[in-house]
């Protein structure tokens, strides 16, 4: 999303500058040109040359240096990214002071800001901070974090700065087009594990990595949304509803308590099929009987299918093959919007990796193949058939 884009990064004196190092990385990354403007205090802590080998850009600290770097910068911007951002230059840019050159160009700067507070946690309660963060909110500018950590003084409270890949993903949803507001999706991911005795569970091995990239894409475009995940060592997006289950049994129900506020449901989660007839209360010996007996759990999507009303209903089919046969009889069957078929017989794609070769079946039969991509695009892909529905075209 930031590809091609043209993004000021303001760094200001605090330790967390040097993250910034890593905020400017990962931009070049993905594709961004980086431009880098330090204050004073700011190379105390970080020097200019770390910036300038990393964005491969010279970078700006003197607002005397060039006579129109204090322009020409800022006009330039698709984005003035301020990481981290003290409570000095927070108060300042909001009374509109330009004693430096970030601010100077933060006063004639006119697009997308964001601001990544990092402060000890007694400053950012301080009530001048407060309101001077509030002034700047209303005149449009987008805050990321604080977050509550430990912070570099030794102390614990709201102040740290948020973390970076959450900065970056802040940054990203900046550029994107919201044409998911007013929606609500309900997202489920992962898998359901079902407990054997107190140790041992059944389960399978979806790593919830498509689930979660639903909800981020989601979140990007304007969605609220519910994520409802089983085990996964992945971190919730943030802005997301989270609801952590286990058994298949706790997916269903919380499905279908949040399923009134929801406009579309995505049931991206592997549910376990089976689970044991019985679950020991104590762990089964190795001399026990080595039978499971399984019993057949609740097809949730299914039983979602009859209570839909007028919700998009995306479900997905992890097939060994491309047979979209079955998967269009799971679609007609459970009375499906739209399926998900994904061949889970390829190692590079599937669960558990960053990427997914996907194919859409829709109710009107339209079948639609997709190259190998990364999940969060496949996300996109599936995200934009809940649009064309809104708008009466699917
Ligand atoms: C070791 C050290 C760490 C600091 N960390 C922060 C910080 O995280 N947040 C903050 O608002 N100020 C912090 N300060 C204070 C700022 O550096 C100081 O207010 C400075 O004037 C900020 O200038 P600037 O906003 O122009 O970069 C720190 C100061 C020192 C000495």
């Amino acid at each position: 999303m930031v590809k091609g884009r043209n993004i000021l990064l303001g760094v200001t004196g605090s330790i967390a500058a040097y993250k910034s190092v890593e905020i400017a990385r990962r931009l070049v990354e993905e594709g961004a040109s980086v431009k880098v403007v330090l204050t004073g205090a700011a190379q105390r802590f970080i020097t200019p040359y770390m910036f300038e080998t990393i964005s491969s850009n010279p970078v700006y600290t003197d607002m005397f240096s060039d006579p129109f770097s204090h322009i020409n910068l800022s006009r330039e911007a698709d984005l003035f990214l301020i990481a981290p951002a003290t409570a000095n230059t927070i108060n300042k840019l909001s009374c509109g002071i330009a004693d430096n050159l970030l601010s100077n160009l933060w006063l004639t700067y006119e697009g997308h800001a964001l601001m990544a507070p990092a402060m000890n946690f007694r400053m950012y309660r301080n009530s001048t901070v407060k309101k001077h963060i509030r002034n700047l909110t209303q005149q449009g500018v987008q805050f990321a974090g604080p977050v509550s950590g430990s912070l570099a003084c030794g102390e614990e409270g709201v102040g740290r700065m948020l973390e970076v890949p959450e900065i970056l993903e802040e940054a990203a949803s900046l550029f994107i087009e919201k044409d998911l507001k007013g929606e609500n999706v309900l997202v489920t991911a992962g898998p359901t594990i079902e407990p054997v005795d107190p140790v041992r569970f059944i389960s399978n091995r979806s790593s919830g990595k498509m689930g979660y990239a639903i909800a981020r894409a989601a979140l990007r475009r304007g969605a609220e949304v519910t994520l409802i995940s089983g085990p996964s060592a992945l971190t919730p997006p943030r802005g997301a509803s989270f609801i952590p289950v286990e058994k298949t049994t706790e997916m269903d129900k919380a499905v279908f308590q949040c399923l009134k506020k929801s406009t579309a449901v995505v049931m991206a989660a592997a549910v376990s099929d089976y689970s044991p007839v019985e679950v020991s209360k104590v762990k089964r010996k190795k001399e026990d009987s080595n039978t499971l007996n399984l019993k057949v759990n609740k097809d949730i999507i299914k039983s979602l299918g009859k209570k839909k009303g007028k919700r998009y209903l995306i479900g997905f089919a992890a097939e060994s093959g491309k047979d979209i046969e079955s998967a269009r009889s799971k679609l007609m069957g459970k009375n499906l919007d739209l399926i998900v078929l994904n061949d889970i017989s390829r190692k590079d794609v599937g669960f558990n990796v960053d990427t997914n070769v996907v194919t859409l079946i829709d109710r009107n039969g339209r079948i639609a193949d997709y190259p190998k991509m990364k999940k969060i695009e496949v996300a996109d892909v599936i995200l934009d058939r809940i649009v064309k529905f809104k708008k009466g075209k699917p």
